[in-house]
C-alpha cells in the first residue's frame, strides 16, 4: 500500500501485504517453514549482522507473521510491531525488555488476573517489583514513581472490573518523568481506541480475544509508537553494550532504526533467546480475524450495550458494570475515549450473591 491514507476497514483488509510477485496470490500466504535458504555465505553473514533485512529462522520472524505485525502497526498508528505466542508473553517480554533486577514498574491495580500475578508473584523472583496504584486518580502514578521506575502500565478497560483509564492524564505523568507508558489495549482493540494517539508509547494486545475473533488461536502482539527517546542512560538495556550482540547499544548503533530500539531489542534479545514466538498458522488465523474486526466490534458493542441496559433494569440484578451505562463510575472518561462503542464485556452481580 502507498502513503495514501486509508480508512480503518481498508487497513484491516490490506495493510502490510504486498501481493506475491511470482504467484500474484491475493490472500496472505501461510509460510509453514522453520528456516530459510541463504543465497550465499555473505547473505547469511549480512542477515546476522543486521546489515540486510530478511528471514533467518521462524523463531525470529516469518513472512506471514510479518504481515500481521505490519497490519497491527498500521491499525494502531504505530511504527512497528512484534507478535508473540500469547498476550501474556507479549506483556512479559515487553517488561523484561525495559526492566532488569532492581527496577520497578508502576501499574494500575485493576489488571487482568494473569498480568497481576506476573507482576506481583513472578517478576519479584527476578528482582523486578511493581507498585500497584488506584488508576482512578492519575496523580497516584506520580506518587509511586521512584528513581528505579522504568515503565508505567495500565489497561484501557480493566479486566474484569471494566474501569476505563484516563490515558492522556497517565501519559502526561509518564512524559514528565521520561518513562514509557505501556498500555494493554486488549479490551478495546485499535477499532475502539488507539492508545498511541493519546500519548502512550507501547501497546500490548492479547490477539486471542476480539482481534482473532473466533476463539481458534492464542497469541499476542506489541506495537511500538517509535517516538520514545531511549538514549536516556537510565534505560541501561538500550545504552550499554550488549555482549550477546557484538557489543551493540540498541539506542545508538542501529542507524536509521535507532528510533525503533525498543522493538528491535524485543526481537533480538527476549524473543530470540526466550523463544515465545507465534506459529505461522496462528498468525494467519489472526489475519483472517482482523479482516472483520470493524464489523464485529460494532456488533459486540451494540450487543453489550443492550445487555447492560437490560440487566441494569432487572429486579434480580444487584449491580452492573459497563462503561456505556451513564451511571457507570468511569462513563465520563469512557465518553472521551470510546466514541465508537464501549466494548464487548459486561459484568454484573445478582441479588443475594
Ligand atoms: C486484558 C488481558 N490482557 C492479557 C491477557 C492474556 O492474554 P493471553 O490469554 O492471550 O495470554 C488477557 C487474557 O484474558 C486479558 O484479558
Amino acid at each position: 500500500m502507498s502513503d495514501r491514507t486509508f480508512a480503518f476497514a481498508t487497513l484491516a483488509l490490506h495493510a502490510g501485504h504486498i501481493p506475491d510477485s511470482d504467484t500474484l496470490s491475493r490472500s496472505v500466504a501461510l509460510h509453514r517453514t522453520s528456516s530459510y535458504v541463504f543465497k550465499s555465505a555473505e547473505h547469511a553473514a549480512n542477515l546476522f549482522a543486521l546489515k540486510e533485512t530478511g528471514f533467518i529462522y521462524t523463531r525470529l520472524g516469518n513472512p506471514t507473521q510479518e504481515v500481521l505485525e505490519r497490519r497491527m502497526a498500521a491499525l494502531e498508528n504505530g511504527a512497528a510491531a512484534l507478535a508473540f505466542a500469547s498476550g501474556t508473553s507479549a506483556i512479559h517480554n515487553t517488561v523484561i525488555n525495559l526492566c532488569a533486577a532492581g527496577d520497578e514498574i508502576v501499574a494500575g491495580y485493576n489488571l487482568y488476573g494473569g498480568t497481576y500475578t506476573m507482576f506481583d508473584g513472578v517478576l519479584p523472583q527476578f528482582g523486578i517489583q511493581t507498585r500497584f496504584v488506584d488508576p482512578a486518580n492519575p496523580h497516584n502514578f506520580e506518587k509511586a514513581i521512584t528513581e528505579k521506575t522504568r515503565l508505567l502500565f495500565v489497561e484501557t478497560i480493566g479486566n474484569p472490573a471494566l474501569a476505563v483509564t484516563d490515558l492522556e492524564a497517565v501519559a502526561t505523568v509518564a512524559q514528565k518523568h521520561h518513562l514509557p507508558l505501556v498500555v494493554d489495549s486488549t479490551f478495546t482493540t485499535p477499532y475502539l481506541l488507539r492508545p498511541l494517539d493519546y500519548g502512550a508509547d507501547i501497546v500490548c494486545h492479547s490477539l486471542t480475544k476480539w482481534l482473532g475473533g473466533h476463539g481458534t488461536a492464542i497469541g499476542g502482539i506489541v506495537v511500538d509508537g517509535g517516538k520514545f527517546d531511549w538514549t536516556d542512560p537510565k534505560f541501561k538495556l538500550f545504552n550499554e553494550p550488549d555482549p550477546g550482540y557484538h557489543g551493540l547499544r540498541y539506542a545508538h548503533d542501529l542507524g536509521e532504526m535507532n528510533q525503533l530500539a525498543f522493538i528491535m531489542r524485543l526481537r533480538l534479545v527476549p524473543l530470540r533467546n526466550l523463544g515465545a514466538c507465534l506459529s505461522p498458522d496462528n498468525a494467519w488465523l489472526f489475519l483472517q480475524g482482523i479482516e472483520t474486526l470493524p464489523l464485529r466490534m460494532e456488533r459486540h458493542c451494540a450487543n453489550a450495550q443492550a445487555v447492560a441496559e437490560f440487566l441494569h433494569k432487572h429486579p434480580q440484578v444487584q449491580w452492573v458494570r459497563y462503561p456505556g451505562l451513564p451511571s457507570d463510575p468511569t462513563h465520563p472518561v469512557a465518553k472521551k475515549y470510546l466514541s465508537k462503542g464501549y466494548g464487548a464485556m459486561v459484568v454484573f452481580g445478582i441479588q443475594g450473591g
